[in-house]
């Protein structure tokens, strides 16, 4: 991908939120139901319990209006809702529509489907709206992959689950947050992690992590050249919650050490759409971030994608000046 050219118009995140179903299946649950353990789910995934129930387009709602509450803008003046969701509701319409009007927006609605590292591409496209003219923009990460998951496969029930986090993204007078950033997708490899229309997910495991790490990997270093950044330069790192093994694997090559990482997998599973949009807000929410501080978000998933972007929060520049929201 090119570098974003200068003085095209930039944002910056004013508002953050997101939604989790109140029913909770720990892995001791799933000791009563299919041949594992525990100590097995929580070595090799990193994972204690996951979060299920609920639509795409309730736990959307949730987080969108958590999120506009946050950022305090009026509905009327959002120009875009982008909704990244690998489990729509229905195959038509769109789950964004029925979204966009439960919040009460009148504003283009879509869903965009590039599995786990959907976020991201919402992230990056709704960076190019406002680059174009739009001045706000809710971006929703949401998927409901209990719907899709076989609860007798082990290989898949001890990962897969629901949520939903959503940011405002709001245009500033000049450069914001975006600094660079990498979208990739290899249609070879979709045998390794599919569903049909109307089926359940089939998964290749051991393949889909050794590919995750290289791409990871290879996503994020583009991402930071980019930037024109190093690693080390890298406050906090937004990565994927798949699997711990594939974090550590992932970050280690990076350079990045575990102490720099958002993790909500131990709580969340994997969440697909709603991953790095989860761990960031429990990020912002737990103060770890501050203006002018190095994000990195990067993710990887079916199809097989990859998506990463550097963001400069608060698009504070480097010397340290401000950039205005624009009404
Ligand atoms: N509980 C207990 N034991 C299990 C198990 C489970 N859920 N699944 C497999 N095992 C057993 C296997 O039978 C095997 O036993 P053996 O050594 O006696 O033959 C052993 O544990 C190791 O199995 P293996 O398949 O090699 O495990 P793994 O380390 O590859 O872990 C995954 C399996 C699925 C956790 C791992 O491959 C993975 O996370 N892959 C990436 C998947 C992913 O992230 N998908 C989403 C992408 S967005």
């Amino acid at each position: 991908m090119p570098a974003i050219p200068p003085n095209v118009r930039g944002a910056v995140i004013t508002g953050w939120g997101s939604a989790l179903p109140l029913k909770v299946i720990t892995n001791h649950d799933l000791e009563q139901t299919i041949d594992t353990s525990h100590d097995w789910i929580v070595d090799r995934t990193g994972i204690h319990q996951r979060h299920v129930g609920g639509s795409t387009v309730g736990l959307s709602v949730e987080s969108g209006r958590a999120t506009l509450e946050m950022s305090g803008v009026e509905l009327s003046s959002i120009d875009a809702l982008v909704l990244a969701t690998t489990t729509p509701d229905r195959v038509v319409p769109a789950s964004a529509a029925t979204v966009q009007h439960q919040l009460g927006l009148s504003c283009g609605a879509y869903d965009v489907n590039a599995a786990c590292s959907g976020f991201v591409y919402a992230l990056v496209q709704a960076h190019g709206m406002i680059a174009m003219g739009a001045k706000k923009v809710l971006v929703i990460g949401t998927d409901t992959l209990a719907r899709i998951t076989d609860w007798t496969d082990r290989n898949t029930a001890i990962l897969f689950a629901d949520g939903s986090a959503a940011v405002v993204l709001e245009a500033v007078e000049g450069h914001g947050q975006l600094l660079g950033w990498d979208l990739d997708a290899d249609g070879a490899a979709e045998k390794f992690l599919y569903s049909e229309v109307g089926g359940l997910i089939q998964m290749d495991g051991k393949e889909v992590f050794r590919r995750a790490v290289r791409i990871m990997v290879d996503s994020a270093t583009k991402s930071m050249n980019h930037a024109g950044i190093t690693a080390d330069e890298v406050a906090l790192v937004v990565p994927h919650q798949a699997n711990i093994r594939i974090i550590q694997a992932s970050l280690d090559r990076l350079g990045l050490p575990m102490e720099k990482t958002a993790l909500v997998l131990h709580r969340t599973g994997n969440t697909s759409s709603a991953s790095i949009p989860l761990a960031l807000a429990d990020a912002l929410d737990n103060g770890r971030v501050k203006k002018g501080d190095l994000v990195l978000l990067v993710g990887f998933g079916a199809g097989m994608t990859a998506a990463s972007a550097v963001l400069r929060w608060g698009g504070t520049t480097a010397d340290g000046a401000d950039p205005a929201v624009l009404p």
